[in-house]
């Protein structure tokens, strides 16, 4: 191409996806060689025991019998009222804060923190999260003239590392007025570790200190896109009560996704939820918010809608639905046990898994590893610092023995 045809912003953008590469190979393997003798560890989506992706049995049975209309139909930019309401109490449930809330639809949890990006930060600022992140937060900084900056999630004891996350929050109020600081637990993608509820104490007395100056906002974007996939769901969401009567210059807000938490990945529906004490806050972000919607996207999916609340306001779905849930987690749990006990007989370092998709082995050779592995028909995620393992979609019985399996592949590329 002789000349770039693009606006300058868009100019040398080139497209690249490590996990959708590794998807694609793993799915050519599958062809030539069958998917019982493939090892897909690379896409977060849940897959049963014959390596078929999963959609809980409440939720396809509602699904096919939504109305055709109800599936055609375009929707409100802000979603139906009755999926607002259910996105709502499904995010919080027994655990919602005092202050004012409202919930907007998104397409997927994706939608909700792309949201928050632009309408939360300016052109140039700085955007925190932590080291161990899903990497589209990067793009999506990119792509809106912001840049990402990270904290360490981890400290010598492989605990949430708050000395790390204070001083870049106090750098960063330096240099600029507001900050969106991203927090992606319980389940963090890639790692699976959650903050335990001191540590949320922690954050929030930090957030709290910092935004002292009246000068100074801070929005927290909790991407909380696991968080039905832990031990205790329930309990999971206790440290959410955490946040009332917080000062009106820090913003709370949580991006929501039906993707894994009603298994409709590819319907691309989700919701961000704002809650403040202030009711002007709560109103400015309905405006905003609606306005990236109308500009970028228009409206969401509305039968996928549809579904959250035909069940949410069902409590005998909702129980099945809940149970399906924990089947699903307990098969998950079951593989992620398998691997965490061979993978300490091994000595393989792996960081803390508390729960959701993935689980992480940390190594300064990720690329040289997941080639060697898928040598061997592995299909794994290589990252910057590690390589991600979704246990989500890995039959036990190609669990077992995958820990020796990455201990080969690192032992293979030591010295390369
Ligand atoms: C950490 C994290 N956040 C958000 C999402 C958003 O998913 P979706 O846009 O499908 O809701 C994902 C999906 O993989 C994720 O891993």
């Amino acid at each position: 191409m002789s000349k770039s045809l693009v606006g300058i912003h868009a100019e040398g953008k080139i497209y690249t996806d490590k996990l959708l590469d590794t998807s694609a190979a793993a799915a050519r393997a599958i062809s030539l060689y069958g998917k019982e003798n493939v090892t897909n560890g690379s896409s977060g989506v849940m897959c049963d025991e014959n390596s078929t992706l999963i959609c809980l049995p409440t939720v396809e049975t509602t699904f096919r019998n939504i109305g055709i209309r109800e599936l055609v139909g375009y929707a409100p930019i802000a979603g139906m009222q009755d999926y607002q309401d259910a996105a709502i109490r499904h995010t919080f449930a027994d655990y919602q804060p005092e202050g004012y809330i409202k919930a907007i639809a998104t397409p997927g949890g994706a939608g909700a923190v792309s949201s928050v990006i632009w309408n939360y930060s300016d052109p140039g600022d700085a955007v925190l999260t932590h080291d161990w992140l899903w990497a589209p937060y990067k793009s999506m900084c990119s792509e809106t003239g912001r840049k990402l900056q990270t904290f360490s999630l981890f400290n010598e004891n492989k605990g949430f590392n708050i000395a790390s996350f204070e001083a870049e929050v106090r750098e960063i109020l330096k240099q600029q007025d507001r900050i969106v600081i991203i927090l992606n637990t319980p389940g963090n993608n890639p790692t699976g570790y959650t903050l335990t509820n001191e540590e949320w104490d922690a954050v929030i007395e930090v957030v709290k200190e910092n935004a002292k100056a009246d000068n100074k906002s801070i929005t927290l974007l909790l991407d909380i896109a696991y968080i039905d996939f832990t031990n205790d769901p329930l309990k999971s969401r206790a440290f959410m009560k955490k946040f009332k009567n917080l000062p009106d210059n820090i913003f709370i807000t949580l991006a929501f996704s039906m993707s894994k938490s009603f298994t409709v990945y590819g319907q691309r529906t989700g919701a961000i939820i704002g809650l403040s004490s202030s009711k002007e806050v709560i109103e400015e972000f309905t405006h905003v918010t609606q306005m990236t919607a109308r500009t970028r996207w228009s409206n969401v999916n509305r039968g996928c809608m549809q579904i959250m609340s035909t069940i949410c306001n069902d409590p005998l779905m909702v129980e099945s639905l809940q149970k399906e849930r924990d089947d699903s987690m307990g098969m998950i749990s079951k593989r992620a046990d398998i691997f965490m006990n061979e993978a300490s007989k091994f000595e393989l370092d792996v960081l803390p898994y508390c729960g959701g998709f993935f689980i992480t082995i940390p190594t300064v050779k990720p690329d040289i590893a997941c080639e060697y592995l898928q040598k061997n028909n592995i299909f794994l995620v290589p990252l910057a610092k590690g390589i991600r393992i979704a246990i989500c979609s890995i039959p036990t019985i190609q669990v077992k023995g995958l820990a020796g399996q990455v201990v080969e592949a690192l032992k293979n590329t030591s010295e390369k």
